[in-house]
């Protein structure tokens, strides 16, 4: 694997951070390349639990190096707290196991301040963000005002630049009847204590990347969120405000086109979606409840970030066969099979249909799916307990049957079937 990207082909939460875990014992580099803490990944080492906003999820790997690309927007007091919470498991980090891109850029309180304002103004068309700042720290970068990393380097710099800025944001907060009025000044002196930490850890990560892949290394590129919620090519505008799918990987690490190899879709073997938006297969009353599960399991269908529950669906392959074509997926990794065991039912939507006329595809993109019905496959369902089998012809036959059948209506292999949460819970084809 030269360069691999592995990106969520729902609405995030597929597992990426556990599949990435999974693939990283063979990748030197590993690198985020777009978003920033309004991701969650977990990742479960035998008794070990990390969640990671920021960090790549192989840096749990002692011998790879960590890169945040310049693609990402970057809280640098949210980074420091998980870089610390990570070194308490024993996890090293230093300049030389982590480098951040030059050209990311800082997200501060007055990014966050705006994105629960602007959230606030929307009312009931309320994108449901993680209020993160994510939204405003993009804004701030498209219109040529953002804060990169860059200024780390440069203190004097830094705080005139966090000044101005949270003295704009302010004035933005009064036109949005915002109450709160933000400190300048104390945010301008945490954010150069954050640089006196951080500095060395700025650099080109593009150059590092290039001459990595030059000498021969593998790169393992982590998306964050997921397909649906692609900037352009989501359910707009219900989605983040970055470029999540595959081709962001290249823009936001700074490689070529020419260099990206093997695209790994991960897919839960249901539906997921947190925040506002379409969602076609969403499902309601017992069955939601049984596939999110309650929340006493590390691994039940509440936010990483914010703890909200997810809403559930049934696996959508319309909508799967598009995350296929705009990532250019060439296999499939499917997380959470054990969760379907001992269900009464069970079903995959195959089609869409509008009246008479039945859809394959999307024709106009995710935006606007409500017009859309789902029509289902009944599939076959199993009783049997998946997390201790490692082999594929120990699965039973229904459950072999459901991944054939998504391997069908996508046209892809499927690799990789996850059983359970820890790293070994896995079944490689
Ligand atoms: P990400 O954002 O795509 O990395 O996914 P999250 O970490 O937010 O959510 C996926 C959740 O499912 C995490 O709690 C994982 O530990 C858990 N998980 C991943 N794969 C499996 C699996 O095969 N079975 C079960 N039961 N849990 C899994
Ligand atoms: P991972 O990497 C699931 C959703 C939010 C909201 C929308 C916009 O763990 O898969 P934002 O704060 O980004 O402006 O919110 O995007 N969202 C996610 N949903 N998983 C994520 O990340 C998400 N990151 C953002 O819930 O609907
Ligand atoms: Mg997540």
């Amino acid at each position: 694997m030269p360069f691999s990207i592995v990106v969520g082909a729902q609405w995030g939460d597929e597992g990426k951070g556990r599949i990435v875990d999974l693939l990283a014992s063979e990748a030197e580099i590993v690198a985020r390349y777009s978003g920033g803490d309004n991701a969650g990944h977990t990742v479960s080492v035998g008794e070990l639990t990390f969640k990671l906003h920021l960090l790549p999820s192989g840096i749990v790997h002692s011998h790879t190096t960590g890169l945040l690309g310049n693609g990402m927007v970057i809280n640098p007091g949210v980074l420091l707290e998980e870089m610390e919470r990570v070194q308490q498991t024993g996890v090293k980090i230093s300049p030389d196991r982590l480098k951040i891109s030059h050209a990311a850029h800082l997200i501060t309180p007055g990014h966050i301040a705006l994105d629960a304002a602007q959230e606030s103004a929307r009312g009931s068309q309320k994108i449901g963000t993680t209020k993160r700042g994510i939204g405003p720290a993009y804004t701030s970068k498209v219109t040529r005002s953002g804060l990169r990393t860059a200024l780390l380097h440069s203190p004097d710099k830094l705080e005139i630049a966090v000044i101005e800025h949270i003295n704009q944001v302010n004035d933005q907060l009064t036109s949005l009847d915002s109450e709160g009025s933000l400190n300048a000044e104390k945010i301008a002196t945490d954010y150069c204590s954050y640089a006196d930490i951080l500095a060395p850890y700025i650099t080109d990560v593009g150059l590092f990347a290039y001459k990595a892949l030059v000498d021969g290394k593998s790169i393992l590129a982590e998306g964050a969120q997921g397909t649906l919620l692609d900037l352009d090519h989501g359910t707009y505008p219900f989605v983040t405000s970055s470029t999540p799918t595959a081709p962001g990987a290249l823009v936001g690490l700074g490689l070529g086109i020419g260099t990206a190899g093997r695209v790994i879709g991960v897919v839960k073997a249901f539906q997921t979606r947190v925040g506002e938006g379409p969602f076609p297969t969403e499902l309601s009353g017992d069955m939601a409840e049984r596939l999110r599960g309650t929340g006493e399991n590390d691994w039940d269908e509440f936010g990483t970030t914010t703890g909200r529950p997810r809403r559930i669906g049934w696996l959508d392959a319309v909508l799967l066969r598009y995350a296929v074509r705009v990532n250019g997926i060439s296999e499939l990794a499917v997380t959470k099979l054990d969760i379907l065991s001992g269900l009464k039912s069970l079903a995959i939507c195959s089609r869409y249909r509008i009246g008479e006329q039945e859809y394959l595809d999307l024709p106009q993109g995710p935006a606007d799916l409500s017009q859309f019905q789902a029509e289902y496959e009944p599939m076959s369902v199993w009783d049997d307990d998946l997390t201790s089998i490692r082999s594929w012809d120990q699965l039973p036959v229904q459950a072999r049957e459901y991944i054939t059948r998504i391997e069908d209506l996508t046209g892809l292999p499927v690799k990789i079937v996850s059983v359970g949460p820890e790293r070994s819970q896995v079944i490689i084809r």
